[in-house]
């Protein structure tokens, strides 16, 4: 079939496969624990994203465990875990995407001459008996298989035309052919799909994916090129994240195909409203902060800040903006609810936020708001979202932040007194420090002894105005694992102690499981 008439036949809908949860994952510090990334399938579904590729089950019990407690979560949308080409790979990721409704087993393995020879050190044709062996393996256990030929952009075209019609021949049903290094441009890895397409016999058989890297900045573009070359597939990651850096991002694929429906007629079923919800949940759990520039989703992405923009805007919003701030779920912040509101005011906002808590979170909630009131004069959505999502992100902890005072200014060495409950005890230490922030972590530490480096402090104001809720991020390293903790207050300091805390409290879990394999994929 020539592209041309392929064009004109082929099915126009992509499908979202999403791997924030693997590929994001391995980003190095991008730490999820099992409930974070159980939240985030849950937002990935809602949204409408087609396949959650939820981890690498033989890399660790930790992954293991999430892409299972993601495939018992999720109803809809198609739950993958990601195996090599063995067979306790293949078992392992069978058994964990077993409780899904819709499970897939995605299996790779290096094609490129490269990779053979270093990565792997195997011949070619011991390569190409694997893919057939790791397709068959995985195909008696689900139906749905999914095939990569790793660093696919640069592999020769003639074994990878006869690895791709080996695998669909053997049974999987999509086939992925991934820009592992972020290497290929578009014209060229358009012409890989499309070459493809021209030149393996049974390739109407299989959906055509690619999987792109952003080294040179190229993977949004990579991916929508293949896209116009017949593949059907994209798979990305929300804001990019990724290994190195990172993947194609969501937002990005989803926003292109929805603004310029003219020059690219292909759709998804992603509900691009929900594209900040899950932008947000995900900086706030990796402690990734998006850049302030970044497309869709970074906070300037539609500030204007010239005079003759701001004016243009004013006039006619298509003057300047090429999308409106709410197809990507931006809402103007409204000022929502204040000190006088009463609970079923506060309950309608929780639903129109679609937020859903049950009648004891509910009152919880409704008390941290009046005390959020009485410091905070106007209360906006985002405070409301935040508010929430804090208590949620401490419902585990076994250690809990009780109560912080600092003392600091220029005149005497800051010193911060912290109480913390631990085991049902309350405890209480002052330390001093280099600052107030460095005081109230060795407060922390008086109480928790603890090795661990802090390898990121962040804030970010949830709001404008000095009287913003402060959301800080703090990631912690032991001994080779990270974890993220996050904390939100209109006090600074308290935000910050809520989310070393909080770190600490993952940490404690973490100490607990097994180390896992250094693998790569
Ligand atoms: O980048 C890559 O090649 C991958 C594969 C495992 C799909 O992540
Ligand atoms: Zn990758």
């Amino acid at each position: 079939m020539t592209s041309s008439n392929r064009s004109s036949s082929i099915d126009q809908r992509v499908i979202i496969f999403d791997t924030t949860l693997r590929d994001g994952e391995q980003s190095p510090g991008a730490s999820m624990n099992l409930d974070e990334k159980v939240r985030i399938a849950a937002q990935l579904e809602e949204m409408g994203v087609d396949v959650i590729e939820a981890g690498f089950p033989i890399a660790s019990p930790g992954d293991f465990e999430a892409v299972k407690r993601v495939a018992q979560t999720v109803k809809r949308t198609t739950v993958c875990g990601l195996a090599r080409a063995t067979k306790a790979d293949i078992e392992r990721c069978a058994e964990a995407v077993k409780p899904a409704p819709r499970g897939r087993i995605h299996t790779f393995i290096s094609t490129s001459p490269l990779h053979m020879k270093f990565k792997l050190q195997m011949e070619p044709e011991k390569v190409y008996q694997a893919v057939i062996d790791s397709v068959s393996h995985a195909r008696r256990f689900t139906d749905d298989v999914e095939w990569s030929a790793e660093d696919g952009s640069r592999t020769e075209h003639d074994f990878l035309c006869r690895c791709v019609e080996a695998a669909i021949a053997a049974g999987a049903g999509t086939i992925n052919i991934p820009d592992t290094v972020g290497y290929a441009v578009p014209e060229e890895y358009a012409a890989l799909i499309g070459m493809l397409f021209n030149r393996v016999p049974n390739i109407d058989k299989a959906i055509i994916s690619v999987h792109c890297h952003n080294d040179l900045g190229l993977a949004v573009a990579n991916s929508l090129a293949a896209v116009g070359a017949g593949a059907r597939q994209i798979e990305c990651t929300v804001n990019g994240l990724g290994e190195r850096a990172g993947n194609a991002a969501m937002e990005e694929i989803v926003m292109a195909l929805r603004t310029r429906h003219d020059r690219l007629p292909y759709v998804t079923g992603i509900k691009s409203e929900s594209i900040m919800k899950a932008s947000h949940l995900v900086s706030q759990i990796t402690g990734f902060v998006v850049q302030p520039n970044k497309a869709i989703v970074g906070a300037n992405a539609f500030a204007h800040e010239s005079g003759i923009h701001q004016d243009g805007v004013l006039k006619h919003a298509g003057t300047y903006e090429i999308m409106t701030p709410e197809s990507v779920g931006l809402n103007r912040s409204k000022l929502v609810l204040g000190k006088l509101s009463g609970s079923a005011a506060f309950k309608a906002k929780l639903k129109e936020l679609g937020i859903d808590l049950g009648d004891n979170a509910l009152k919880d909630a409704f008390k941290r708001f009046k005390d959020l009131a009485d410091r905070k004069r106007d209360i906006y959505d985002e405070d409301i979202v935040t508010l929430v999502e804090d208590e949620t992100l401490r419902a585990s902890d076994t250690l809990r932040f009780v109560s912080l005072d600092v003392h600091c200014g220029s005149k005497a060495p800051p010193k911060a007194t912290l109480e913390m409950e631990m085991d049902g005890r309350l405890l209480s230490a002052t330390a001093s420090g280099d600052g107030p922030v460095d005081a109230t972590f060795n407060a922390i530490k008086e109480l928790f002894p603890h090795e661990a480096r802090l390898q990121l402090y962040q804030v970010s104001a949830v709001t404008e105005g000095t009287d913003a809720q402060a959301e800080v991020s703090v990631r912690l390293e032991e001994n080779g694992k990270t974890v993220n903790g996050q904390g939100a207050d209109t006090d600074t300091l308290v935000a910050s102690a809520k989310a070393y805390v909080n770190a600490i409290n993952k940490l404690v879990v973490k100490r607990t499981r097994s180390a896992p394999q250094a693998l790569s994929a």
